[in-house]
């Protein structure tokens, strides 16, 4: 196993690969804490790139807004209205997504470049100190985002955070995947999520306190199927999402086995992915338009599992806090476990 420094561009970007000893590689750059490539065996023994992206480091800085593979902070998903109230003070965030606020605003921890550090065995710590005032947040807020691989082909990210104030704090990974690796489709994908209900959103995709049961309906994927089978249903809300699933699934949260998986017939991979957050954003890149990367992005032709504390959370007042006090200490970890399933 191992971590190394691969490179860095006349722009600072920094590339670093990680490696276990079944082959498996990430490579992640510096600009955002990207995960640039993600290379995990098939069923035919070929190491593919699960990961949607770019060719080199610097392409990052214009991403069609997909948020590529980022570390997304300090909160991620929606604030509605741009604003919250913190200790009875009112604060003013950016608003880059019509009058809301999206994944941390105009330039958010995507966009910022990280200081990277080598760890033991195939991990890799990224630092950025987000300042007080940043993007409209209230602290100065240190974050440490660790990477590693294990030699059961598990990308684990822990995310640590502390401030010096009350501030907020919801992080996550906008990692794209298709375990294909070609990126023509993302609706053959037999996705689980262990989830009974999700965050309804009015129609500029804000939650806003209804919680809806999706037992039985189009969005239930407690018994998985294929992410394509019901995405056409007659249902407002997969409408207001231009056409597929961009939800916020709270999970079922009893910590035992996968919190969601998908998996494809044609690779034989399969995705777990675990995790401490009590929710999960399930989008099928219902954004993607077909623009050029590594790879051709059209519509929906991969998917986003981005798991996270409850969006909109410092507007919705029976959501759980997402905000963090002086000293207190953030950490969570998210695991993708990746496997070979033979049929
Ligand atoms: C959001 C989408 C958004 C996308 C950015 C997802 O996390 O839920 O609504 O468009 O990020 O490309």
């Amino acid at each position: 196993m191992k971590s190394e420094f691969i490179g860095k561009t006349q722009s600072g970007i920094e590339t670093y690969a990680l490696e276990n000893d079944n082959g498996m590689r990430a490579e992640i750059i510096t600009y955002g804490a990207r995960i640039s490539r993600l290379f995990v065996p098939n069923k035919r023994g070929e190491l593919i790139d699960v990961v949607a992206g770019f060719d080199t480091p610097d392409e990052y800085r214009d991403d069609h807004g997909t948020y590529f593979n980022a570390i997304i902070g300090r909160v991620g998903n929606r604030i509605g209205g741009s604003g919250f109230t913190l200790d009875k003070k009112e604060y003013k965030l950016y608003a880059n997504d019509g009058a809301n606020h999206l994944h941390g605003g105009k330039e958010g921890f995507d966009k910022k470049i990280w200081t990277a550090e080598t760890g033991e065995r195939a991990s890799l710590m990224l630092s950025y100190l987000s300042a007080d005032g940043e993007e409209g947040y209230p602290a100065n807020l240190s974050v440490r985002v660790t990477y590693s691989l294990t030699n059961d082909n598990e990308l684990k990210i822990a995310y640590d955070a502390q401030s010096d104030g009350t501030t907020l704090c919801s992080l996550t990974n906008h990692a794209y995947f298709n375990l294909d690796g070609d990126f023509k489709s993302a609706l053959n994908h037999e996705i689980y999520i262990k989830s009974h209900a999700i965050t309804a959103v009015d129609e500029e995709l804000i939650p806003h306190g209804e919680i809806l049961d999706i037992e039985n309906t189009a969005f239930d994927f407690s018994v998985s199927k294929p992410l394509g089978r019901d995405i056409n249903a007659e249902e407002k809300l997969l409408k207001i999402a231009r056409g597929g699933y961009d939800f916020n699934y709270i999970l079922d949260g009893d910590n035992s086995g996968a919190a969601a998986s998908a998996y494809s017939k044609n690779s034989g991979i399969k995705m777990s992915v675990y995790t401490d957050r009590p929710c999960m954003q399930f989008y099928s890149g219902n954004f993607l338009d077909g623009f050029t990367g590594k790879k051709q992005y059209p519509y929906q032709s991969a998917f986003c599992m981005e798991t996270q504390g409850y969006p909109n959370a410092c507007n919705v007042k029976e959501f759980p806090s997402i905000s963090l006090k002086a000293g207190e200490k953030y950490h969570t970890v998210t695991t993708y476990k990746f496997e070979i399933c033979k049929e």
